[in-house]
This record gives structure tokens, C-alpha cells and sequence, in this order.
């Protein structure tokens, strides 16, 4: 495959931007070679600079539940933009997103728009903060939650002890706040929670946590954290940037049947366009600004052409069997690459909910925590990446990040690729 044009242009990029990118994970260090670079996209397809074409299963890290350009979409930010494209004042778009949203999500009832799932997250960890009148967080090893400072901390030595932080430039008294949990387990819970006494503002979780590997975790635990966080009046925050409105209209809320306290949204909800948002009770809801002393703002928020995007891409979500089918195809995608991996010995596996799937390097049943995720089979995805890349699928460059299945994939397109992981995994001989 010629990829000449996307390596010039990461030459010229490395010039521009830190490691030739925006975002640091586009570098394709995990997978090693450069970076593709792409020029359009069409449903299910995408056509790279050099004008090679991929089955897309990375859709924007999430975003493009329709697939690239669907017309809908295309047609909304059109008319929008040509009748402005910000105004720094309220426009109908927000009302007619919100509503939508909020008319069909019995979890929440007032929301906020920002720019971003990491503002989402941070503007959510605020509002607990300032609604509890306590400090410290609780999150869990190996959930993100974008690049806020405070979220950016990893587990330390011992049980209940204080992370450490997995960035340069944070301070120490922000890693200080913040105590950082294995998933899928209570007691330890119990412990940080007993330990740290009416400390505790909030417990941040991912619901379905799908930013190293995709670690299920059991409906039981998540429970467990609803019951606690209500016992010891600490804010349940379901980040659900990734599986908002992916593994159904509701989530992983709905998926689960809980009601947090207040969920955090982005990916879908901006059809493509930059947009956060954060959701909870009106009670909650009533603390930030300007009706209450929590300040939250942005200039870009509420953006009238993200809006318009957000509107056309879940409406089409809302239509009758939208979410059974995005289901059916990953499954059968899932089944039968799985299928075909066991009858060939290979250690290998797959994980998927709803249309979210990743691929495992061992024949596990189930990886809820971190520590349970093979790191030395992991060192397989780089090959496999290439091996698809060659036969013209594409993943997101790396083995932690999980793929996605969108409306655009046909049958056809799903054949395609059961073909090629097949193929790429007779290849390596695994
Ligand atoms: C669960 C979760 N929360 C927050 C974020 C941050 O979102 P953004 O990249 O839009 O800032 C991400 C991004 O992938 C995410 O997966």
C-alpha cells in the first residue's frame, strides 16, 4: 500500500505540532509507522491522501454512529452555517437538542452544553464539588475521563492510598483529591470510602469503561456504587462520553438501570461536531451559573452548528430498531472472527456491547480490571493493525482503544471484515 503523501505530510506536520499531531494517540506510536492522513469520508469509508480507501471501525473515536457524511447531517450543518455559525447569545438549536435529549431520557432533566467530553467531565466534577461542599474524587484504574487535571492520576502503592499523576504539570494538591480505585471492586470501595469520611465529593466511573480495553464490569458493582454514593450522600458521576447514546438512546444508564447522579456526555451528541455536555436533576442543576455559585461557561458552547448536527444524527438514532441492528451486526462481526479464532487454536478473543467491541490477546472470558488485561499479548495489536490496514480495515491505532460499528456498515461491509481479521489472523498465525 502507498502511503507517500500521508508520510510527507507528517513530515511537514512534525514541524507544526508536537509529534505532528492534535491529539496525541493519532501518532500511531502504539501500532509504529506514521500516521494516515485522510481526505474524505462516505458512510462506512474512508479515502486517505494517497488515495487508498478503509472500512472505518474507528469512526472518530465514537462519534460517527451514522458513519461519515450522512446526508442528514450534512444537510443540518449547511443550513446552519449559512445562517451563522455562533452568536454568543441563545439560539433555538439548543432548545431543540436539549429536548430531545431530555424528552427521551428519564435519567436527567436539565443539561448543560460544552465543547468537549473533558469539559464535560471537569465542569461535572465541579458541580459535585461545589454541590457536596467536599473535595476528593474517586475514580477508577483505567477509566478516562479526558485531560483534566484532577482525573489525570493513576493508582498509587496500596488500597485507599493517594494517586500519583499520569501527567506532567499537575499539581501535587490536585493528585492529593483524587483516590484512584481498581474496577470491580468493593471493598475496596468501602475502604477509601471509610478512610476518607465525608471527604468525598464524588465517584467517577466510566459505566462501561472503553478507554483501556473495553472492561465490562457486572451490573452488581454498579449498583454497589449507587447504593454507596446515596448512603454516604457522595455524587454518583457516570461518565458517558463514549457509551452515551452509543449502547442505546440512555446509555449505559439505561443499559444497567441506574440513575446517577449526574451523567456526562460527548462523542454522539455533536453528530461530529465538537460538543460536551453534563446532565442531572433539576435539584442539582439549580448550582450552576448563573442560578447558582458553581461557574461553568464557554463562548463556543451550545454552538448553533453542532447543535444542528447533534439534532439530525440522534433523531436518526431515535427511529424504531436503530439500536437492535447496530447490536446484531457487531455480534455477528464479534461471533464470527471469535468463532473462527477458537476453531484455529489462536489466542484470541473479542469483546463487545452493543456496538462497541475490542479485541483481546487472550482466551480470558472476561477482563473487568486493568491488571487483568494481557500487556504482553497486547504487543500483537501492532501487527494485526497492519495486517488490516492492508486489506483495507481500519482500526484507531491502538490496541487499548476499542472499535465502533455504525448505521453506515451494511452486511456486506461486515463480511468484508469478518474476511480480513480472519485472513489477518491466519497470516500471523496465532
Ligand atoms: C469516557 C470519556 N470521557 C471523556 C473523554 C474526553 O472527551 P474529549 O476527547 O471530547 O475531550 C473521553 C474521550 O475519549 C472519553 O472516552
Amino acid at each position: 500500500m502507498k502511503r507517500t503523501v500521508s508520510e510527507s505530510l507528517f513530515e511537514k506536520a512534525k514541524t507544526l505540532f508536537p509529534g505532528g499531531v492534535n491529539s496525541p494517540v493519532r501518532a500511531f506510536k502504539s501500532v509504529g509507522g506514521s500516521p494516515i492522513f485522510f481526505e474524505r469520508g462516505q458512510g462506512a469509508y474512508v479515502w486517505d491522501e494517497d488515495g487508498n480507501k478503509f472500512l472505518d471501525f474507528c469512526c472518530s473515536w465514537g462519534p460517527l454512529i451514522l458513519g461519515h457524511a450522512h446526508p442528514d447531517v450534512v444537510d443540518a450543518v449547511q443550513t446552519q452555517v449559512a445562517k451563522g455559525s455562533s452568536f454568543g447569545a441563545p439560539t433555538r438549536m439548543e432548545n431543540e437538542l436539549a429536548d430531545l435529549i431530555l424528552s427521551n431520557h428519564p435519567y436527567v432533566e436539565k443539561i448543560r452544553f460544552v465543547s468537549s467530553g473533558t469539559e464535560a467531565a471537569m465542569s461535572a466534577i465541579r458541580l459535585a464539588r461545589g454541590y457536596t461542599g467536599r473535595d476528593k474524587i474517586i475514580k477508577f484504574e483505567g477509566c478516562y475521563h479526558g485531560h483534566v487535571d484532577s482525573l489525570l492520576v493513576k493508582a498509587g502503592s496500596g488500597l485507599a492510598t493517594l494517586g500519583t499523576s499520569s501527567s506532567a504539570g499537575i499539581p501535587q494538591a490536585y493528585v492529593n483529591e483524587t483516590i484512584v480505585l481498581p474496577l470491580n471492586d468493593k471493598a475496596a470501595v468501602e475502604e477509601a470510602i471509610k478512610v476518607y469520611k465525608d471527604q468525598i465529593a464524588v465517584v467517577a466511573i466510566e459505566p462501561i469503561p472503553a478507554n483501556n480495553g473495553l472492561l465490562l464490569q457486572e451490573g452488581d458493582f454498579l449498583r454497589f456504587l449507587r447504593e454507596v454514593c446515596t448512603r454516604e450522600k457522595i455524587v454518583l458521576l457516570f461518565d458517558e462520553v463514549i457509551s452515551g447514546f452509543r449502547v442505546g438512546f440512555t446509555g449505559a444508564s439505561g443499559y444497567y438501570d441506574i440513575k446517577p447522579d449526574v451523567i456526562a456526555f460527548g462523542k454522539i451528541i455533536g453528530g461530529g461536531m465538537p460538543v460536551g455536555a453534563y446532565a442531572s436533576s433539576a435539584e442539582i442543576m439549580s448550582k450552576v451559573a448563573p442560578d447558582g455559585p458553581v461557574y461553568q461557561a464557554g463562548t463556543l458552547s451550545g454552538n448553533p452548528v453542532a447543535m444542528a448536527a447533534g439534532i439530525a444524527q440522534l433523531k436518526q438514532c431515535l427511529q424504531p430498531g436503530f439500536y437492535e441492528s447496530l447490536k446484531a451486526k457487531t455480534e455477528r462481526l464479534v461471533g464470527s472472527i471469535v468463532a473462527h479464532a477458537q476453531s484455529k487454536g489462536y489466542k484470541f478473543n473479542m469483546f463487545n456491547v452493543g456496538s462497541i467491541f475490542w479485541v483481546s490477546f487472550s482466551e480470558k472470558k472476561s477482563v473487568r480490571r486493568m491488571d487483568e488485561i494481557d500487556e504482553n499479548g497486547m504487543k500483537k495489536f501492532a501487527p494485526l493493525h497492519l495486517a488490516l490496514l492492508e486489506r483495507g480495515v481500519y482500526l484507531g491505532p491502538s490496541g487499548y482503544e476499542v472499535g465502533f460499528v455504525s448505521a453506515a456498515h451494511t452486511d456486506a461491509d461486515i463480511d468484508f471484515a469478518i474476511k480480513a481479521f480472519c485472513d489477518s489472523l491466519d497470516e500471523l498465525s496465532w
